[in-house]
């Protein structure tokens, strides 16, 4: 336990109205994952003692996906949405006893900065605002300041015209010590034009009782909220962008990076080169020094130290690519390990099987893993070769340096070592093309 515990408490009850959608707001994806997990992650990089998260519309969905991303996280029902103030407040009893500080933050607002927000934990006045400046300071609080001291916030509906002309607004995170907090709260009423409980009116409150308060002040950009489709898109390009921005950094060379998709949770390591118009779904790790080439899918995908994928490759989950192994054109790999090495150059399915190193398996070739009710397993041994258009019926196992013969519809196991040719044998009939094409032209001609 750190020296002054630090308490997260994450709004995320309200509705969302203007998302026009039947799943909570918070739910909406960013990066591929609830823009809740953005929030989440931000808390977690604090390393607070305790994560709280408000949960209303929606409740039992918001509670899974928070728990699925941030199993400690403890929740809380605000059943009716009476305002922020009302939201805070309705996680007093499970904060009850915690001394240190609190900080609000909304479950709307994925793009604060860690750094951002352990200014605001380390702020030492009693109450701390997080401000911006705004270009188009509309529906945002505004902050009326007394020299450094943050004399109130005034929300917009309850603002004159004087007061709305000022820039600095409030972006909806607080901190303050925990019981200071709550014994704000419980003063806080509802008599306003939105007839809500404000949390922001806790700044007015501590004035009044001499307390200290300041703002710190953070870029416009870090306190976008997220309230319509058209700010989730453009939020899914600024999460893009950043994205982007960071892999760059950190030594990833992109030949165009904005035709490149990530997720949230997309990890690649310095030295990698991706090819224009990729996709990352969940769960991708590309290494150092492996390449993806252009028009590649990868979702739930490891991809090991000097690896080649694409172009046109499809990666699902449990694609497990060891070094140097190299998945071409229009082949797609799921529940499957690539050794070392390994080449699946062309054309093939490759699902819930195994690869040994230095095997090659030839164009065109399936393994034949679903008989309409289960999944079955191909086992396939080192430095063995596939002959193009092989069906592997599994289950069923090849050997090391075995070999099977082109066109082979393979179901039994094959040995160490053996050919396998599983093909009806070709036979030759001299001149009967010839006989055949000529017949069949009379019989169009109307003479047959
Ligand atoms: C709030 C602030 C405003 C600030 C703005 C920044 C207040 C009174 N106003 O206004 O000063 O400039 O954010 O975006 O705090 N929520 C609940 N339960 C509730 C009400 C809200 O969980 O009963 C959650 C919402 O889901 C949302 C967040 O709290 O995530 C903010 O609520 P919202 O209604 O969007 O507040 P604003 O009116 O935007
Ligand atoms: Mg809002």
């Amino acid at each position: 336990m750190p020296d002054n515990p630090l308490a997260i408490v994450i709004l995320a009850a309200g509705k969302g109205t203007r998302m026009d959608s039947d799943m909570a707001k918070v739910l909406h994806p960013l990066g591929q994952a609830p823009m809740l997990w953005h929030v989440l992650d931000t808390a977690m990089a604090l390393e607070p003692a305790r994560i709280v998260v408000v949960v209303g519309h929606d409740a039992d969905a918001v509670a899974a996906a928070a728990e699925e991303h941030c199993p400690a996280v403890e929740i809380v029902r605000q059943d009716e949405q009476l305002g922020t103030g009302h939201a805070v407040r309705t996680a007093g009893p499970t904060l009850d006893g915690f001394e240190g500080r609190v900080m609000v933050l909304y479950g709307d607002t994925p793009f604060v900065a860690p750094e951002t927000l352990e200014a605001m934990r380390d702020s030492t006045a009693d109450v701390a605002i997080l401000g911006f400046e705004a270009a188009e300071p509309g529906r945002y609080g505004r902050l009326i300041l007394d020299g450094e001291a943050v004399d109130r916030i005034v929300e917009a509906k309850d603002a004159s015209p004087e007061e709305l002309a000022i820039t600095l607004c409030n972006s909806g995170v607080v901190s303050a010590p925990g019981p200071l907090l709550f014994d704000l709260l419980s003063a806080v009423g509802n008599d306003n034009a939105a007839g809500e409980y404000y949390l922001t009116d806790i700044v007015g409150l501590a004035r009044g009782r001499g307390l200290s308060t300041a703002a710190v002040i953070c870029p416009e950009d870090e306190t976008r909220g997220i309230n319509s489709p058209a700010e989730l898109a453009a939020a899914e390009a600024v999460f893009q962008a950043r994205t982007r921005a960071r892999l760059v950094a950190d030594g990833v060379t992109m030949l165009a990076p904005d035709t490149v998709h990530f997720a949230f949770d997309t990890h690649v390591g310095r030295g990698a080169v991706l090819e224009p118009y990729l996709v990352f779904g969940p769960g991708v790790t590309v290494e150092t020094g492996a390449t993806i080439r252009a028009f590649s899918h990868l979702e739930g995908a490891h991809v090991s130290q000097g690896a080649i994928v694409g172009p046109y490759a499809r990666l699902r989950p449990g694609a497990e690519l060891a070094e140097d192994a190299r998945i071409g054109n229009f082949v797609e790999v799921k529940a499957a390990e690539i050794g070392a090495g390994a080449k699946v150059n062309h054309l093939s399915y490759i699902g819930d099987a195994t690869i040994g190193a230095g095997t090659n398996v030839g164009a065109g070739t399936v393994t034949c893993n679903y008989d309409g009710v289960m999944k079955h397993r191909t086992e396939i041994g080192e430095r063995a070769f596939i002959g193009s258009n092989t069906m592997l019926v599994a289950p069923v196992r090849i050997g090391d340096e075995a070999l099977t013969a082109s066109g082979s519809v393979i179901t039994e196991d094959v040995p160490d070592g053996a050919l396998a040719v599983a093909r009806g044998r070709q036979v030759n009939k001299p001149g009967l093309a010839r006989r055949l094409m000529a017949r069949l032209r009379d019989i169009k001609a109307g003479k047959g």
